[in-house]
């Protein structure tokens, strides 16, 4: 009895032992130097040299980097206290912030003296990565509010970075829960240090109808209206200025909004608003639970393409990005013939208004040339000839997954997502049809089922995110590393105010 108790005990004890051995007191902190970054730069070179921020650093802004010397000095001015002015002469104790070489479009080049903090890049976007290192290279005060009496000192060195994917990405769901400007633009904030470049906003859904279309007013009058979305909670909708204020402040970091549509499927809440697009004419009730494949646009109808169309033409009028996304997923109440007929006819419309269309990887049974395919389930069948890919494995990338079947909020349908599951994968051989040169890249969906507000979306996104980044970003992974410099960023989400879930995974600082 005794023996069997003891053998149950060390059964038990050895799985229990290795979560501790992971989960234990670990490696001691980073310092913060050219190799702690988030997500890890391709090339460091460290030299023993310090960068001394004080009253009198100026920031020298060459032509056509003004934009990004002001976003340094914004994130750097409350902090330190120091003026930091924008000059366009170059001295000692300047930060040179300059367009020039390296060639590659996102990639850029940094130098760390004594005297000098030298950025180069060809274009502001490569300026833009650039900036997100530097913020990493100053210690967590540096993101407080109000001025911290310390010293500022930047490690010495050489950073030559790029990108491995181009595409590098997050989604939220502004349909299921609608989420304000302000916290649109705050997620955009975060996600950019981290070199995401893509915002995909999620804008239709069963339940919701969010961004407001002139031609058909009723979808957001009716579909974005109190009492719409899950559980009848987070009614609300962006106007054509609200869209144009959030790319604008996007783009000023680097990040393209990406807009969906959900079609066919998914549509309920625009067929409550405007009956004609039922196949019977008849209005749905409007729906606040979180099923999903019960409505279908009606592929035989004409009203149909009028609807899709002014849709696409005044959404594609709105969007400075290259990429219209309509969704396509889980459109299991359109026949199969009937799907095929409506991509075609609606993919080309995409076009015609001067986007690439993206769709869910439902969509590459269209076999339409030049769809950008968004793969995100195993169980969904994906034709072999299907051509670019964004990456979106349910089980590893979707941020609504719960860390583990006890951390509050999320869903577990894909399974739970603990922080080394979403950095173990390698977005270069997950399909296997799929050589590395057909993927766009990496994106982290978050959907909105059971978010509220901006703290729900933090903790869900943080630090898991910075997981995809890093694979999305970096020429290779490696996990101790990861952990171990992820560890330090936790006091910097603190100092903003960011909830993020602080995993037993990672030996925060
Ligand atoms: C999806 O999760 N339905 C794309």
């Amino acid at each position: 009895m005794r023996v069997t108790h003891l053998a149950v005990a060390a059964f038990l004890a050895l799985p229990l032992a290795a979560t501790a051995a992971d989960a234990g007191p670990g490696p001691e902190p980073l310092p913060i130097s050219l190799t702690s970054v988030l997500p890890a730069v391709a090339s460091a070179t460290p030299t023993s040299a310090r960068f001394r921020l004080n009253e009198a650093t100026t920031i020298a802004a060459g032509a056509g980097a003004l934009p990004v010397a002001d976003l340094l000095a914004a994130a750097w001015r409350p902090a330190t206290g120091f003026p930091l002015p924008i000059s366009t002469t170059t001295d000692t104790n300047t930060i040179r912030i300059g367009l020039g070489e390296p060639v590659d479009s996102e990639a850029y080049r940094l130098e760390i003296t004594e005297e000098v903090i030298d950025l180069r890049a060809s274009t502001t976007a490569g300026l833009v990565n650039g900036v997100q290192t530097l913020r990493q290279l100053l210690p967590p005060e540096i993101e407080s509010s109000t001025v911290q009496n310390r010293q500022w000192t930047v490690p010495g060195g050489l950073i030559e970075d790029r990108p491995r994917f181009a595409y590098r990405g997050a989604m939220l769901d502004l349909a299921r829960h609608f989420h304000t400007p302000d916290e649109v633009k705050r997620y955009i904030d975060q996600i950019s240090r981290f070199k995401i470049n893509h915002l995909h906003l999620h804008l239709s859904d069963d339940q919701g109808w969010r961004i407001r279309i002139d031609g058909w007013p009723r979808l957001t009058e009716v579909g974005g209206a109190e009492g719409t979305g899950v559980r009848g909670i987070g009614g609300g909708y962006l106007t054509e200025a609200d869209y144009r204020d959030i790319t604008a402040f996007a783009a000023e970091r680097n990040v393209t909004i990406v807009p969906e549509i959900d079609m066919p499927g998914h549509v309920n809440a625009a067929q409550v608003a405007y009956p004609e697009l039922t196949c019977d004419g008849v209005a749905p009730r409007p729906r606040i639970d979180i099923r999903v494949g019960y409505s279908s646009l009606c592929a035989g109808k004409e009203v149909t393409y009028r609807f899709a169309e002014d849709v696409i033409r005044e959404l594609a009028a709105m969007t400075p990005g290259p990429y219209l996304h309509i969704g396509g997923d889980e459109a299991h109440s359109t026949p199969h013939a009937d799907y095929l007929t409506f991509q075609k006819r609606v993919l080309p419309l995409v076009r015609k208004y001067g986007k690439i269309p993206i769709g869910w990887q439902e969509i590459a049974a269209a076999g339409e040339p030049g769809t950008v395919v968004q793969y995100w389930n195993r169980e969904v069948d994906l034709p072999e000839h299907a051509g670019r890919f964004i990456l979106s494995p349910a089980d590893k990338t979707y941020l609504d997954m719960q860390y583990d079947l006890l951390t509050p909020g999320g869903l577990h349908w894909a399974g739970t997502t603990e922080v080394d599951d979403a950095y173990s994968w390698d977005p270069g051989r997950l399909l296997p049809h799929v050589p590395e040169e057909r993927v766009l890249g990496v994106e982290a969906p978050l959907w909105s089922e059971t978010l509220r507000d901006l703290g729900d979306i933090e903790f869900l996104a943080f630090p898991r995110l910075v997981a995809i980044a890093e694979l999305g970003w970096s020429p290779r992974s490696d996990w101790d590393s990861f952990r171990r410099r992820l560890g330090t960023y936790g006091p910097r989400w603190t100092r903003q105010g960011v909830r993020y879930y602080s995993s037993p995974r990672i030996p925060w600082s």
